[in-house]
């Protein structure tokens, strides 16, 4: 019955050959690690987000009255109400985390380079629409630190020569932040970019499939092929990877569940604390600190004294790693293989990265206004000398198959 249902479904649809082009016959490098979870953990969450966020929909209420009553409806008289905020709260975190790692692996393997240059603009473009999606997404309840936060994100748009101050009215949809904005965002959260987010996810994985993966070695396994055409390297995506990745997803689910039930505003840095209190115009919070995935861009914000440079600054370290597949000059892929200025440069960056997020979310102060130059400046030096340190340092000799 089965393969006669199929046979009717083929003649009309190509199933099978879908299932078979990217599923069961897709080969993928038989050498993948760790990393490699984060790409399938990453359509989890965002999927989990989708689905968590049309129930909570159903009773928010997005009005300047009404949103921040109507969540802590949800949280406490909606059956399992709290379960599903929280899962979207917890998520959004979640998301960046999965992100993050998801870039850093992209960025030791080097698989954002040829042929892979598009994979990486789809995944960058995708970034910073999770970025507007997590940014709209946090006026929605309505707190203190939702008003207050928007209104320092929206204030870096007034900072655009000429156009800067019209610009700012024209996202908020008023002189200041009001109702009329949160009812914007709420349409853009909800539906306008995750429209676009999907769209792009499923644009990112056709390129993907298109090269093919990279893998740990940094090595091509399609130059290597059996007499049917089949990579020596190669193993079928499904049922080797779905059931790798299902490890990674019972992993992730044990974190994450574990957050959830004891720890969803994770001491402030998921929620934080002046969310609870409703918004007030009037009265500006002692602090006004983003979440912990935005605070190593604020921080380069802040570390600029000047406020036009401080926001050209911060916009320019998300456009730098759009840049990066045309960056790197190194002669080999993965990081295996790279010499030790490699090494060095990325441990200066990550922990510059870590620094800088730390000091977004405290209170500047002299000495953090230093370290904050410091690390910007080894963010940037990071990437615009790469040219120059990925070309000359001494690389070691690349397997021709990979190893495992
Ligand atoms: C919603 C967000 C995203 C989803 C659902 C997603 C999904 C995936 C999946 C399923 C893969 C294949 C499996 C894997 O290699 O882990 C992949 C590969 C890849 N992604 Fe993403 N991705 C997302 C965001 C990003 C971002 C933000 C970047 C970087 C800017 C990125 C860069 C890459 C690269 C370079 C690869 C190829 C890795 C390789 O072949 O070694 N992705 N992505």
């Amino acid at each position: 019955m089965w393969t006669n249902f199929m046979e009717w479904v083929d003649a009309r649809f190509p199933a099978t050959k879908v299932w078979n082009e990217h599923l069961a016959e897709y080969y993928a490098p038989k050498n993948f690690n760790f990393w490699y979870f984060f790409g399938s953990l990453a359509l989890l969450v965002l999927v989990n987000q989708i689905i968590t966020g049309i129930w909570l929909t159903m009773s928010f209420n997005p009005s300047a009255d009404g949103a921040f009553a109507s969540v802590e409806y949800i949280m406490r008289d909606v059956e399992w109400g709290w379960l599903i905020r929280y899962m979207h709260s917890t998520g959004a975190s979640a998301f960046f985390a999965v992100i993050y790692l998801h870039m850093f692996r992209g960025i030791i393997y080097g698989s954002f380079r040829k042929p892979r240059e598009l994979v990486w603009i789809f995944g960058m473009i995708i970034f910073v629409l999770l970025m507007a999606e997590a940014f709209m997404g946090y006026l929605l309840p309505w707190g203190q630190m939702s008003f207050w936060g928007a209104q320092v994100i929206i204030n870096l748009f007034g900072t655009i020569p000429v156009i800067g101050e019209d610009l700012t009215v024209w996202i908020r949809g008023d002189y200041n932040i009001s109702g009329a904005t949160l009812n914007r965002f709420f349409a853009l959260h909800v539906v306008a970019v995750p429209l676009a987010l999907v769209a792009m996810v499923f644009l990112h994985i056709v390129a993907l499939h298109k090269v093919g993966s990279n893998n740990p070695d940094g090595i091509e396994i399609k130059d290597h092929k059996d007499e049917n055409g089949i990579p020596l390297d190669g193993i079928p995506f499904h049922p080797y990877y779905t059931v790798k990745d299902i490890v990674g997803v019972v992993g992730f689910l044990i974190i994450f569940s574990a957050i959830i039930f004891f720890a969803p505003e994770m001491g402030g840095y998921f929620l934080e604390a002046p969310n609870f209190i409703p918004a007030n115009p009037l009265k500006t919070p002692e602090h006004i600190a983003p979440v912990w995935y935005f605070t190593p861009f604020y921080t380069i914000l802040r570390a600029i004294p000047n406020d036009q440079l401080g926001a050209l600054a911060m916009a320019l370290s998300i456009v730098v790693l759009f840049l990066l597949p045309w960056l790197d000059r190194s002669p080999v892929r993965s990081i295996r293989y790279r010499g030790w200025t490699t090494k060095i440069m990325l441990t200066l960056f990550v922990i510059a990265f870590v620094i800088l997020g730390y000091l977004g979310t405290q209170v500047p102060t002299p000495m953090g206004t230093l370290m904050a130059q410091i690390c910007t400046f080894i963010y940037f030096f990071y990437f615009l000398a790469m040219p120059w340190w990925s070309r000359w340092e001494k690389t070691k000799p690349v397997p021709d198959r990979v190893t495992h």
